[in-house]
């Protein structure tokens, strides 16, 4: 099985840090890799093994980027399912399947299927368009389609804050209570083999809505660690998913879980794996996309993840600053992604803080984020 797995032509959509970090955890095995992506500087582009300069939203790019691949693969959600259905039909393996990318794509469907299937989550008006205005607040405005990293998703005070949105499909939530924020890294391959990672837990800078750090394993109770293990488990299965899947909950303050969204790809909260657990997101990621027998998601030592995002108010070539930190701190690993370019808070890279105390990890971790800046 090997033997033919290494003569197969396995191609990505996109080239950002999550596919560079798929062609390193490739390269292990020597696969065959070729990366779509409109960007000639994308952070994946030289640990490919061939690189194509194009969009993965433009159906006749998809289609002609498959002619020459066995088996394709996303490491974003947000592409052109119609030509992934139609390689779909001329044999190539396609994971995870296009009609799961489009029910995810669309958080309006992706809120519907939770309800359709009894997955708890926050509850929602349907779709609003902006003729018909909420008729309470304070409520979260989400974009139906193409959010990422937050830029999707605004809070409404009031109906000015309603006014201000841009007239496009959206949904609207009710706030959360929330107590914590929890992932889950779930993987399934087409035999149905499942295993899930521990939680972490996200703590978010309130400024950019990006991730600030992230604490594996999370500070909850083995109880509801166990029950968000269950339900990302549960939501893999009832898809179908062949791939990794990546659970976002929040844990409220009655102890409840609700499911905020899932990404069908690896995920920033999963970025500790490389060094903390037996088998990195990425590895999984090809386990489960190729049906091999899934690794072991064993801890092998708690720790923290921070972002390392670009310097407020710098725009330009970027320069790491008091990075030598970083080498004199101990069980700190360093993944810079390849970007040149560096913007307010723009993803540059991350650091993983191991220690056998996750208190010490933190300590650590926030000594670093103080001193750590990407400028120009
Ligand atoms: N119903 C809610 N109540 C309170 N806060 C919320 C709610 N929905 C979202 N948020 C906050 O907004 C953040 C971003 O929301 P969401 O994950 O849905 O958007 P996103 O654009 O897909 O973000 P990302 O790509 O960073 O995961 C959440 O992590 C959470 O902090
Ligand atoms: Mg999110």
């Amino acid at each position: 099985m090997f033997n033919q797995i290494r003569n197969l032509k396995i191609g990505i959509l996109g080239g950002g840090q999550l596919g560079k970090m798929l062609c390193l955890a490739a390269a292990d095995w020597d696969l065959n890799i070729a990366v779509l992506d409109p960007d000639p500087n994308c952070s994946a582009r030289t640990y490919c093994k061939n690189y194509t300069q194009g969009h993965f939203n433009d159906y006749d790019t998809v289609m002609s980027f498959g002619q020459s691949l066995d088996v394709l693969t996303v490491e974003i959600e947000h592409v052109n399912t119609a030509a992934l259905r139609d390689l779909q039909k001329q044999g190539k393996k396609v994971h995870p399947d296009p009609a799961l990318l489009e029910l995810i794509q669309d958080k309006s469907k992706q809120k519907k299927w939770y309800v359709e299937n009894k997955i708890p989550t926050e509850r929602f008006d349907f779709q609003y368009f902006k003729l018909s205005k909420p008729s309470h607040y304070p409520m979260i405005w989400k974009a139906a389609l193409g959010g990422y990293d937050g830029k999707g998703v605004a809070l409404l005070k009031d109906e000015s804050d309603f006014d201000k949105m841009p007239d496009v499909p959206f949904l609207l939530e009710h706030l959360t209570d929330i107590d914590k924020e929890i992932a889950v890294m779930v993987a399934r391959n087409e035999r149905g083999e499942v295993v899930t990672y521990p939680p972490v837990e996200m703590v978010f800078d309130k400024e950019a809505n990006l991730l600030d750090y992230q604490l594996c394993p999370a500070l909850i109770d083995p109880k509801t660690a166990k029950k968000a293990r269950q339900l990302a488990e549960n939501i893999i299965k009832k898809l179908n998913l062949c791939g990794l899947l990546a659970v976002e909950l929040f844990l409220n303050k009655k102890g409840e879980l609700l499911v905020n969204e899932i990404a069908p790809r690896p995920h920033n909260s999963g970025h500790h794996t490389i060094e903390t657990i037996e088998t990195s997101q990425f590895e999984q990621h090809w386990r489960a996309v190729l049906n091999l027998p899934l690794g072991n998601t064993r801890l092998l030592s708690p720790s923290v993840l921070l972002n390392i995002l670009g310097e407020k108010g710098q725009t330009g070539i970027a320069q790491y600053e008091n990075f030598d930190h970083v080498f004199q701190t101990a069980g700190a690993h360093l993944h810079l992604y390849g970007k040149t370019t560096t913007k307010p808070f723009r993803k540059m890279g991350h650091l993983t803080v191991a220690d056998k105390s996750l208190e010490k990890a933190l300590e650590k971790t926030l000594n670093l984020k103080k001193i750590l800046k990407v400028t120009t």
